[in-house]
């Protein structure tokens, strides 16, 4: 589905990430995970294109994408919940909604689909989305990212920042996008306990590197750990 070759990343004139190399597989969820500062947000910014790339290769479906815009990107099947969820607090929970038909071209209407994952969403239509809690203000990034009916979601610190009874629901409806929606997902998190649980391969980052990786079933998660935290 994803395939990342030997990407690397600038802000200006510093390389954040030398060479990263990653693959989500279709219908898989993949996590990445590090601790602070490593570059896990920058490694899903060069996925959508916004920051500087200057070397390698990033293939959707086989075709690769790493000189299209963010917008094109998007268009072409990644929904993307930006880290610290970036929902507009004055605009009601609908319009949020409805700003992510405009990868489509405004063309479409809000799923069923998309209430039944998050039955809070549809209570609160008319609610400004300021005056939802961190919890729902997710619910509501995420599901303004599958409006538009992605391909892949990826996600940034989906739990950051989130009551501990939440996260809960938040990783309950990840799987069921997954699993009832078919879609591919790709998350970056710090909190490794939520996302071994849910994902089915993952990738440790540190300094901008990838230094470990496999499959969630096979994963020894004090070794991640460790990796995780040496400094
Ligand atoms: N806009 C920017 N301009 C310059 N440097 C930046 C910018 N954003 C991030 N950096 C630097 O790039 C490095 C990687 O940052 P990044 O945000 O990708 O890390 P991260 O792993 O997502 O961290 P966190 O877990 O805190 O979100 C850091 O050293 C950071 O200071
Ligand atoms: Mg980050």
């Amino acid at each position: 589905m994803l395939e990342i070759k030997d990407v690397s990343a600038w802000y200006g004139e510093s390389r954040i990430i030398p060479s990263l190399s990653m693959n989500v597989p279709a219908g898989e969820i993949v996590c990445l995970v590090g601790r602070n500062g490593v570059g896990k947000s920058t490694s899903l910014k060069s996925i959508m294109g916004m920051v500087k790339t200057t070397s390698g290769s990033i293939l959707l479906n086989g075709e690769e994408i790493i000189r299209k815009k963010t917008y094109e990107r998007a268009s072409l099947g990644i929904g993307f919940v930006p880290q610290g969820r970036e929902i507009f607090p004055q605009l009601t929970v609908e319009e949020n909604l409805e700003l992510g038909l405009q990868v489509n071209g405004g063309k479409g209407k809000i799923g069923e689909e998309i209430f039944e994952l998050f039955p809070i969403i549809k209570t609160f239509l008319k609610r400004k989305g300021g005056n939802l809690s961190g919890g729902q203000q997710q619910q509501l990034a995420i599901a303004r990212a599958l409006v538009s009916h992605p391909k892949i979601l990826i996600l940034d610190e989906p739990t950051e920042g989130i009551q501990p009874s939440i996260i809960e629901d938040i990783a309950s409806a990840i799987q069921r996008v997954n699993s009832k929606l078919g879609i591919t997902v790709l998350i970056v998190e710090q909190y490794l306990d939520f996302v071994l649980s849910v994902s089915n391969r993952y990738y440790v980052m540190d300094k901008g590197e990838i230094t470990l990786s496999g499959l969630t079933k096979d994963a020894d998660s004090e070794l991640i750990q460790s990796k995780m935290s040496i400094g």
